[in-house]
């Protein structure tokens, strides 16, 4: 669609920029105002300006989403909306590899791993086959598998990590190897989604057995160096993969996100203590691996925390390819890296840091895509320009550059060149001064408008507008003290007649999509999240993707936070027209679990979904889980799975 025929672009007028405020505005007055600069649509305008009930109750129906709302509440299974099939297409420990065993409930077996799906899979990508089609019933999944659940997965243990104990060499490797990506070709037959058990597609990337390349400004670096690769250019595995995103030449992005914590040692004996303690990259705080590989022991390995952070880059179209670690997207907690092209043919990704308090990121190439061919893309995200995000109180927003020599980034506090810049980005951004938001977590682009959805989760630790503490009170995108529901921040950059958007630009307005919560809970202060039914609303969103109608689908990871009796699922809302931002529940996971991944075929008859760590919880073990989802089988833990739904009756997703 032409960006000239959307009519809510029309509605980012500058009315209220230069708004003087002679008092502080209350955080009803600032949440209304940037949802009704940005919508214009009568379901949030019946929310804002107090429409009665009946008002409210009409604008429900006007959603595109016709399922019934599947009801909130917390059970061992999940459920699917009405009319629609959920099949568990692969769990933790199938085998993957031509000649890898049967899963083995209990077994420690790192070398069957290596072979097997990983543990917790997180963001999912589907790849249709062949390399350019449109088939959307054959395809690769690829699965980020971002950490592991050892209380789970064996016997015997005293919580994750073993507590005291610590995990044996075998158990290390065991872990690691159930850390990483996972590529696995599938297939719909008879309208049955299965996976191919013995394709020459299927990969295991994993934090033991894969190499992977370092690429950017940072490659090479003396940082990066350690004793197993001097050259600082090959680091074995990817740790941590949380969310993630894709490109236009068919490869898939992982964010590296939690990798501080798979550390011991002393972060004071080395030269990297404030980077280090930026990061919160821990001094044996419950970190097992360091004991059996000295990677993972500081006093060891002082760089090696550097080689962990970044966004990896890999073809799952060619299993022998090397995967890469892009650097010039800068070493966060990256959770999203979400790419889309810009009106020029430049690529814009855009990543958030899974923290309190803390950014929202993008990188802008130097070159351009090329749509005819896929090789002289391949490299397109090793140079360019890194951004962070400041929000202004007027619903505008600026990207600042994190440009080695600009403004504060210089020798004088640390940088000698990009390469430190892309180290420390953190670092960097508090200097250029961005606004510490609510927990960055997923990051997407809506394919039909161009504007870009930065889904903020929670943050119980903001504080009330007029705190003393600059970085952690109250601010425009993130309104709420005491947050513990989140946020969907809307970004619309300059729209380029003729060109779609101008994802360059350093000047973008931003408004919000969703302010999250129970609309009847008056701590929330949620009134303004639409929701269908009762069922309707959620918190504590986290990934977003969308469906080839432009419909965003937002999965939760916290819906139990701060004492719901609620399991965490996938809703979807539209984001244009009269139905905008009234979102719909539409799948429920185990008790445990958090609902991850989602990702749709090109026709949107189908999603594939994570159900991550099913079972989990303060007391749970391998003995006695939450759950024993998926198999229900006695002495079989429950088992971190992807699950396909479909409709019963063939049709599109949400119809
Ligand atoms: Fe791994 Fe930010 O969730
Ligand atoms: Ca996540
Ligand atoms: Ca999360
Ligand atoms: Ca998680």
């Amino acid at each position: 669609m032409h960006p000239d025929d959307l009519p809510h672009v029309a509605a980012c007028e500058p009315e209220d920029i230069g708004v003087n405020e002679t008092v502080a505005p209350d955080i009803q007055t600032i949440i209304s105002r940037r949802l009704l600069l940005t919508s214009g649509a009568a379901a949030v305008a019946a929310a804002t300006i107090g429409a009665d009930e009946a008002q409210a109750q009409a604008s429900r129906s006007a959603s595109t989403l016709k399922f019934k709302d599947v009801k909130h509440g917390l059970d061992g299974t999940h459920h699917v909306a009405e009319g629609y099939r959920a099949e568990v297409l692969i769990r933790w420990g199938d085998p993957i590899a031509k000649d890898a065993p049967d899963f083995a409930p209990g077994k420690v077996d790192g070398a069957a791993q290596e072979k097997q799906f990983g543990y917790n899979c997180d963001f999912l990508a589907y790849w249709p086959l062949p390399y350019g089609s449109r088939n959307s019933t054959h395809g690769l999944i690829c699965s980020n598998h971002e950490y592991t659940n050892n209380e789970l997965m064996w016997p015997g243990m005293n919580g994750r990590n073993n507590g005291a104990a610590g995990l044996t060499k075998e158990q290390v490797e065991h872990d690691q190897s159930a850390h990483g990506l996972s590529v696995v070709e599938v297939r719909k037959r008879g309208g049955k989604w299965s996976y191919v058990k013995d394709s020459p597609y299927n990969r295991r990337l994993s934090m033991r057995g894969t190499t992977f390349r370092v690429a950017g400004p940072a490659a090479g670096h003396a940082r990066l160096r350690t004793n197993a690769d001097p050259g600082g250019t090959k680091v074995i595995g990817t740790l941590n993969n949380c969310a993630g995103g894709f490109t236009p030449w068919g490869t898939v992005l992982s964010g590296e996100e939690n990798f501080n914590g798979y550390f011991r040692g002393d972060r004071n004996k080395t030269a990297e203590a404030r980077n280090y303690a930026r990061y919160g990259v821990q001094a044996s705080r419950g970190a097992p691996w360091g004991a059996h590989d000295a990677r993972f022991d500081l006093d060891k390995e002082p760089n090696e925390p550097n080689r962990f952070g970044w966004v990896v880059e890999y073809d799952p179209y060619d299993p022998k390819s090397t995967p890469v670690k892009r650097t010039s997207i800068g070493r966060f907690k990256h959770e999203g890296a979400m790419t889309t092209v810009s009106h020029d043919g430049r690529i814009a990704l855009y990543s958030g840091d899974d923290e309190r308090f803390e950014y929202v990121y993008k990188f802008v190439t130097k070159g351009k895509f090329e749509p005819a061919k896929r090789a002289p893309n391949m490299n397109l995200l090793d140079e360019g320009t890194l951004y962070v995000a400041k929000f202004s109180d007027d619903g505008t927003m600026t990207w600042l550059p994190l440009v080695h020599g600009e403004g504060p980034l210089t020798a004088a506090n640390g940088f000698d060149s990009q390469a430190d810049i892309c180290i420390e980005t953190r670092r960097a951004a508090d200097l250029v001064g961005a606004t510490p938001m609510d927990r960055p977590e997923g990051v997407a682009v809506d394919p039909k408008t161009g504007k870009v959805y930065v889904v903020l989760t929670y943050n119980e630790r903001r504080k009330a507008a007029g705190d003393a503490n600059a970085r952690e009170r109250a601010n425009a995108p993130n309104p709420r003290a005491d947050n513990r529901w989140g946020q969907i921040v809307e970004i619309s950059p300059p729209a380029v007649k003729g060109a779609g958007y101008d994802h360059a630009a350093t000047t973008c307005r931003w408004g919000f999509f969703i302010v999250a919560g129970n609309p009847k809970d008056p701590k929330a202060q949620a009134k303004y999240h639409p929701a269908t039914s009762d069922d309707g609303w959620f918190q504590a969103p986290d990934n977003i993707t969308f469906d080839p109608k432009g419909r965003a689908w937002i999965t939760t990871d916290g819906m139990d936070n701060f004492g719901n009796d609620m399991a965490d699922g996938l809703y979807g809302a539209d984001t244009r027209g009269p139905g905008r931002a009234l979102s719909k529940h539409f799948f429920r996971t185990p008790t445990g679990a958090e609902m991850t991944g989602p990702a749709f075929t090109p026709d949107g008859k189908t999603v594939f979904v994570s159900v991550q760590h099913p079972g989990e919880g303060e007391k749970a073990s391998f003995e006695s889980p939450g759950t024993r989802w998926p198999d229900f089988k006695p002495g079989v833990p429950p088992r971190p799975s992807v699950v396909a739904i479909t409709k019963a009756d063939g049709g599109e997703i949400g119809s």
